[in-house]
């Protein structure tokens, strides 16, 4: 009889787990009819923040990038890339003949997570001292074009409220940056400052190294500052004349595309003379009634450093997807022991499950989902799981992946309806092409599939032969140094 009612009673809790899953599939379900609706919404929604700044909860910020790259740009340039929990820095040398890209250079460093809660001038001069320690590495098979100036174009991926190509106000943090005395600043100069201290500062910490060092730095000018969504549309344009928006799809996500500058009737200024205007979407901060959302995204965003805000970014992106896997699981293992009469105390602590790890889960193919197993193991210390169990892992994994990959896909397909691509046109047979980028839509397959399978299915067959999603490697930073020489006071494309 003891076993009889122990078996009740687990078959009670499998129940119980499976009535959570079911209503989560449920919450999350994004049928097509749904996404059209979202994408109606955003085309809306990118109507109203062309009007006007305040007109809407998208920001559609005026980039002052009226002109992409040709193809035509050379020299030696630098490009700043900080948009995540890493930031980079670049040089790249841009040649005509020799096929463009001659030869580049980057490093990588990770932010201390203390310095993106901290002081903006902490953080500047960290990255400004990261640079001039990168610049110091360059050697002479770089060349600078006689009598011109390194410099740098800065990728900023946050939303900046640009009064000229170099120069713009942080409007508030994102993707878990929050330091208060930045937002409102100049990010430029704030970078410029820092770039300053830092040649003194290093004046006195190593005096021989720093002759090299200063000596380089005042030939440093800043010449551009762009949004990472921005960096990849010009890089993808580079490459590509058929580029005509980018999407991140990362730590947070994002999109820019090209519109007509008379489309554009928040815009005062004299209408450039390519007609185009680059606009910065900052699409993470839409919201609508018809996006699907749950009860696990509402108590993620309640407990967000930026609470109410980047809901879309808080259903897609990468910094947030393992973390709603991780309520869910954690929802189960309270309400329905699913993993033993104890809750895996690992499993209470926010953002323990990155999204790297949810990918390796979903997409572990052995038969006896080892992966799934050795994860949960080694990053929520669940020792012993069931087949049965693993597999119910999987199946989350994939529920909100596929949530915010539709979404994203609606989102793209707001964009083509906007700009008149959503059709297509008797005898046209240009192509669109939307540079991608981000850690997520490069790694996550499962996720980056499902979003192109779905942009095909929400734009109809005709039109999907018209589209094109390209992966643009590394568009961001390249990017910012082609913007740096297309821009440039001594113009890198005479
Ligand atoms: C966040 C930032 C935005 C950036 C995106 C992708 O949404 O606000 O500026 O483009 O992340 O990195």
């Amino acid at each position: 009889a003891l076993i009889v009612r122990h078996r009740m009673r687990s078959a009670a809790r499998w129940a119980k787990a499976m009535e959570i899953v079911r209503e989560l599939e449920e919450k999350c379900a994004t049928p097509t009819a749904k996404l059209r609706q979202v994408a109606d919404a955003m085309t809306v929604e990118m109507h109203a923040g062309l009007a006007s700044e305040e007109g809407s909860m998208l920001k559609m910020l005026i980039s002052y990038v009226d002109n992409l790259p040709t193809g035509d740009e050379h020299g030696l340039f630098y490009a700043l890339d900080l948009g995540g929990t890493n930031f980079r820095v670049l040089r790249v040398q841009l040649g005509r003949k020799e096929g463009r890209v001659v030869k580049q250079e980057f490093t990588e460093v990770s932010i201390p997570p203390k310095l993106m809660v901290a002081t903006s001038e902490e953080l500047f001069d960290f990255i400004a001292a990261e640079l001039a320690k990168f610049v110091a590495t360059e050697e002479n098979d770089f060349q600078l074009t006689p009598g011109r100036q390194r410099e740098l174009g800065f990728t900023f991926s946050f939303p900046v409220m640009q009064t000229s190509i170099s120069s713009g106000t942080l409007i508030r943090w994102t993707k878990g940056f929050s330091i208060d005395d930045a937002v409102g600043q100049d990010v430029v100069a704030e970078l410029t400052k820092a770039m300053e201290k830092n040649g003194l500062d290093m004046r006195v910490a190593a005096l021989v190294f720093l002759i090299i060092v200063t000596a380089m730095w005042t030939e440093i000018t800043m010449s551009m500052q762009v949004n990472d969504t921005i960096g990849t549309l010009a890089g993808g344009r580079y490459f590509n004349n058929d580029v005509s928006a980018a999407v991140i799809l990362g730590t947070g996500t994002n999109a820019a595309y090209v519109e007509r500058a008379h489309a554009i009737p928040k815009w005062q200024g004299l209408l450039p003379s390519s007609g185009e205007m680059v606009i910065n979407m900052e699409w993470g901060n839409f919201r609508s009634s018809h996006l699907p959302v749950t009860e696990y995204d509402q108590a993620l965003d309640v407990e967000s450093l930026n609470v109410g805000e980047q809901i879309f970014e808080k259903i897609i992106s990468g910094m947030y997807l393992g973390d709603i896997v991780r309520r869910v699981l954690c929802k189960m293992a309270v309400e329905a022991t699913f993993f033993g009469d104890n809750v895996p105390p690992k499993l209470q602590v926010p953002f323990i499950l990155r999204t790297p790890e949810m990918s390796a889960m979903h997409h572990d193919t052995s038969p006896d989902l080892k992966v799934v197993g050795d994860k949960l193991k080694g990053i929520l210390g669940i020792h012993y799981t069931s087949l049965k169990t693993r597999k119910v892992v999987v199946e989350l994994c994939d529920i909100v992946a596929t949530r915010g990959a539709r979404l994203a896909a609606a989102g793209i397909f707001g964009i083509l309806k906007k700009i008149g691509k959503d059709s297509v046109k008797e005898g046209e047979k240009k192509k669109t092409v939307i540079s991608m980028d981000g850690g997520l839509f490069e790694h996550y397959t499962a996720f980056s599939q499902c979003l192109e399978s779905t942009l095909k299915e929400l734009v109809g067959e005709e039109v999907a032969e018209t589209i094109i999603v390209e992966h643009a490697n590394d568009g961001s930073g390249i990017g910012a140094a082609l913007l740096a020489a297309s821009h440039s006071q001594h113009l890198g494309t005479d």
